[in-house]
């Protein structure tokens, strides 16, 4: 995780920044918009741009977004200037960090952006062998393909390929090209020289360049435009890519992995795909068993997510309850992993006793053999109440179970921090007490 922040490190900042350090993230720091720009364009990469609401918030979104550059950016300033702070919201941010510093709302905005954690945990054999071919192929430059259902690791395994590869040393960037416009993407790949477009005050390093050496992930590669697969094509083939508007073309010694969610040969049959590109990217190919169809991971990551969210909160570790991993065991896991890291951390959340108990797992998705007991009473003393009522309640409830802690609530409650907070907030001012932090069920009175 690397982040760029604009303006002074002196003061509050500094602090923000050394907890954004304490979570793993580099930080780099510059003065103003134009060494900004200039530092965003020289490839040096960063994942995150923080930015002082005094500076011309405005105009660095303009020029990013003029010079086809795709970094998320925040702001962040003195907590009562609420005016600034809209105005940098309205410019663009995507957040905005009052000071001082909060360090839950600092590591939440880190996790929003970054994934904090690669450890590959496995035991199922399906997915044993996976992980030996994707080992066996590591030291090669070959391109992979990675497929799977959502959430099955497919980032994950890019992430060991390359950390077993001869390129480990060297830097993994990965771009979603699902995400990005297309003019943007051509841009953030290729990167281009001065005058390419309006808005191309100067040269800017595209992926490429700044993976050179290293592995480019291109993830959901099957969402990427046609006149770009082409462009791509003659990448792997000449091992050499042109910057938009360039002259020249330019040497790379870039291995590529790409992911998808798709089928691709539907895809190419379908004339989505260019065919050529297909079997250019499909050296070979991993295909990632969905977690249903490996039971023995099913514990072995709920143990590793427990262990993983208790650490990370702050809060005992409890061991899983027999029942709640046959409970765990039986559900059909649609959104795969991810779908388990989300329950589990919920789950480290809710508990208190010496063990997660199958009540702390709340799983969602229709598996009537785990389906709520009593959902029809429920519903009924809900009926004649207004949906704010029920989401306000909710939402003062699971703060109090949190014990006041926000960044917990939104996680359980499946809303963004900043959501919560605004709800907090409209509660307050109609007067309704909220749990300040420390405060829960556990100190009331
Ligand atoms: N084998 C694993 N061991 C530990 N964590 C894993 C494993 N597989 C997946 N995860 C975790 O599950 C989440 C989803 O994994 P990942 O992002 O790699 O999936 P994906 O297939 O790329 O998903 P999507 O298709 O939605 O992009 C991540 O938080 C990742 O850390
Ligand atoms: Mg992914």
């Amino acid at each position: 995780m690397r982040l760029l922040i604009v303006g002074s490190l002196d003061g509050q900042v500094g602090e923000a920044s050394r907890m954004a350090m304490d979570r793993g993230a580099q930080v780099s720091q510059v003065g103003g918009i134009d060494q900004a720009l200039a530092f965003l364009r020289d490839g040096k990469g960063a994942d995150l741009v923080m930015i002082d609401v005094r500076l011309d918030v405005n105009r660095l979104m303009v020029g990013m977004t003029e010079e086809r550059m795709a970094t998320p950016v925040v702001a962040y300033g003195v907590g009562t200037d609420t005016q600034a702070a809209v105005r940098a919201i309205k410019a663009g941010a995507r957040e905005y960090i009052p000071l001082p510093p909060d360090p839950e709302l600092i590591a939440a905005v880190l996790e929003a952006v970054t994934e904090e954690s690669h450890a590959l945990v496995y035991k199922d054999p399906a997915m044993g062998a996976l992980v030996r071919m994707a080992e066996q192929i590591a030291p090669s430059d070959a391109s992979v393909l990675i497929v799977g259902e959502s959430g099955t690791g497919k980032e994950i395994i890019a992430r060991h390929i390359h950390r077993k590869s001869r390129r480990a040393q060297g830097r993994f960037i990965a771009v979603n090209c699902a995400a990005i416009p297309e003019a943007l993407l051509e841009s953030e790949l290729f990167g281009h020289e001065k005058g390419a477009f309006t808005g191309a005050v100067a040269r800017r390093l595209g992926k490429f360049e700044e993976a050179n050496g290293g592995t480019l992930l291109l993830d959901e590669i099957s969402e990427m435009d046609v006149r770009l697969q082409a462009k791509l094509l003659r990448v792997l083939q000449e091992r050499e890519i042109d910057r938009v508007g360039g002259r020249q073309p330019i040497k790379v010694d870039v291995r590529i992995l790409a992911t998808s969610n798709r089928d691709m040969e539907a895809e190419v049959r379908a004339g989505h795909f260019r065919e050529d590109l297909f079997f250019r990217l499909n050296v070979i190919t991993l295909a990632l068993p969905p977690l249903r169809k490996r039971p023995a991971d099913i514990d072995l990551l709920a143990d590793h997510f427990a262990r993983k969210f208790a650490d990370l909160n702050g809060v005992p570790y409890r061991p899983l309850a027999d029942e709640t991993r046959q409970s765990l065991r039986g559900h059909s896991w649609r959104g795969n992993v991810r779908e388990l890291e989300n329950t589990l951390h919920r789950a480290v959340l809710l508990s208190s006793g010496p063990r997660i108990l199958p009540e702390a797992i709340l799983l969602t998705g229709g598996d009537t053999a785990n389906a709520p007991a009593g959902e029809s009473t429920l519903t009924g003393s809900l009926v004649g109440r207004t949906v704010a009522d029920v989401e306000r309640d909710l939402i003062i409830d699971t703060l109090r179970h949190t014990l006041g802690n926000r960044t917990h609530a939104a996680t359980i409650l499946g809303i963004s921090i900043r959501t919560l907070r605004n709800k907090l907030k409209q509660y307050t001012e109609e007067g309704i007490p909220v749990p300040a932090p420390g405060e829960g069920e556990a100190t009331h009175p």
